[in-house]
């Protein structure tokens, strides 16, 4: 994001002052990466963003929180595990056979192959395909199928920094791969396509796999497996049931809610058909602010440069 940008399509663009705001830390965020990468490294660390409802704005989450990710120098990989391949589509690429379809079909494939690049410096991504839904079953009846990601995803270590899984919308094989190989779990909700009883059941799915992943309290301090990050996407302040929307989830998720929720924005949209993220396609939506504003909460809460 600079100066050079072109003018915003969006005819309520963010506010000067935030996008300055945004693009100081921004600015300030890519000198510290720099300075990490070159001291020996980043931690290589995978968010799975989830939710067992379609339409929640998942797929928006994975595209835009990875690009803005990449944009801060960050070397971003995105994995589309869900048949409807929309990520893949949302980046311009095509679904084939030769991404994640592969990578639950043959153990010895090798993800560093797989690896295609898109629009967005800094950004791969894994493709999906559509035959995903006719391997679930095979994967799921495998012993250890629920941890083939797991176990593929330490593979990109000093390849990639970020991994960025987009789940389909159930809390079936491909998502709960997702849930065993992350250090942390993303959850949008867009007003009005959630329900209280679906909270639950995705907290409780979330914590039965962390009481099967011992070793994650090892790696991460004593931290457990939950919920990490929760926000609204597709947010209207003028509407009731985006009001309505922050407050249950807000309750749902005291720890977990991200108090800024991601304006409803048509460029969002338009850009996903054009298979670009909204963060390049127009910097300055306030859609994209808002985008970037959830990806600095998330980049401090969870240390990502500490
Ligand atoms: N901030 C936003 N403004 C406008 N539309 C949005 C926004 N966030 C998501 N959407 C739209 O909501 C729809 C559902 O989002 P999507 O990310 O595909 O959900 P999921 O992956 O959970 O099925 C998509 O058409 C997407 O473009
Ligand atoms: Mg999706």
């Amino acid at each position: 994001m600079t100066s050079t940008d072109p003018v915003t399509r969006d005819e309520r663009p963010a506010r000067k002052e935030e996008i300055a705001e945004i693009e100081r830390w921004a600015e300030e965020t890519r000198r510290v990466v720099a300075a990490k990468r070159d001291a020996g490294g980043i931690t290589p660390v995978a968010y799975c963003t989830a939710n067992q409802k379609g339409g929640v704005g998942k797929t928006t989450t994975s595209i835009n929180l990875a690009a803005c990710l990449a944009a801060l120098g960050f070397r971003v990989a995105i994995w589309d595990l869900d048949p409807q391949h929309n990520a893949t589509l949302g980046l311009g690429l095509k679904p084939s056979l030769q991404g994640t379809h592969y990578l639950f079909y043959d153990d010895e494939a090798d993800p560093r192959d797989l690896l295609r690049t898109t629009k967005v410096d800094n950004l791969s991504v894994i493709v999906g395909h559509q035959k995903l839904e006719m391997l679930a079953p095979g994967v799921a009846s495998m012993p250890q199928g629920k941890k083939i990601l797991a176990d593929t995803v330490p593979k990109l270590n000093g390849t990639i920094d970020v991994n960025v899984f987009d789940t389909p919308g159930n809390l079936g094989i491909y998502t709960t791969n997702g849930l065993y190989a992350a250090d942390r779990v993303v959850v949008p909700f867009t007003p009005g396509s959630f329900e209280i009883r679906g909270i639950k059941e995705l907290n409780d799915h979330v914590k039965a796999i962390g009481e099967d992943r011992p070793e994650f309290a090892r790696k991460h301090d004593g931290k457990k497996f939950s919920v990490d990050h929760v926000f609204l996407t597709a947010y209207d302040g003028r509407e009731n049931n985006s009001k309505d929307a922050a407050t249950i989830v807000a309750r749902g998720f005291p720890d977990a809610y991200i108090d800024s929720p991601v304006p409803k924005r048509a460029p969002v949209v338009t850009a996903q058909s054009a298979g670009e993220p909204i963060i390049t396609w127009e910097p300055h939506s306030s859609a994209s602010i808002g985008f970037m504003k959830v990806a600095r909460t998330i980049v401090e809460r969870d240390k990502v440069l500490a």
